[in-house]
């Protein structure tokens, strides 16, 4: 008996659900990219070493190069186009823009889902590889240049925008951590 090579799927994109035919054999990327049209996802190496297919799988990073995309049907799948809410770019976007953190900006994409990522496995307390402290009484490290440089090192930028994006990150960061604690506090006085 002949095994069947593809399938109909179902996923779900940046809140909605796109219904599509795939061969087993496709990877996340390029059915975002010469499927659903969602050419925000870059290819850069297509070995999982560059950073410039990353997407959110479930709210967290994954390089889609590397991700079959049979096996994403069921997750939560965000892409580039799906980060800001409507009109409003997502804190992260904007503080890119803010700080010139980009240039060609093919990495761009990748960059923002990673840094997004980031800036909530950071504000989970998650250490890093050059967190001094670890022990879980230590709390979240502060969120230096080398703290975001080290939780960014699988995103690589050709054109050395790396100043740049480093300074978007902390300041996305910081907005992210006043809207929350201004999200609390509002809380405590409701
Ligand atoms: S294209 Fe996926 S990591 Fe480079
Ligand atoms: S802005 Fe050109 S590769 Fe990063």
């Amino acid at each position: 008996m002949a095994l069947s090579t593809s399938s109909v799927i179902t996923l779900n994109i940046n809140g909605e659900k796109r219904t599509l035919p795939v061969d087993h054999r496709t990877t996340l990327l390029d059915a975002l990219r010469e499927q659903l049209d969602l050419t925000g996802t870059k290819k850069g190496c297509d070995h999982g070493q560059c950073g410039a297919c990353t997407v959110l799988l479930d709210g967290s990073r994954a390089v889609s190069c590397l991700q079959l995309v049979v096996a994403a049907e069921g997750r939560e799948i965000t892409t580039i186009e799906g980060v800001a809410d409507g009109d409003r770019l997502h804190p992260v976007q904007q503080a890119f823009l803010d700080f010139d953190g980009y240039q060609c900006g093919y990495c761009t994409p990748g960059q923002i889902c990673s840094a997004i990522a980031v800036i909530e496995e950071h504000a989970a307390g998650w250490p890093s590889a050059v967190t001094a402290d670890i022990r879980p009484e230590a709390g979240a490290p502060a969120l230096t240049a080398e703290e975001i440089r080290e939780r960014m090192s699988g995103n690589l930028c050709r054109c050395g925008a790396y100043v740049s994006i480093v300074q978007a990150v902390a300041q996305a960061a910081e907005t992210e951590a006043r809207r929350t604690a201004g999200a609390a506090e509002g809380e405590l006085t409701a």
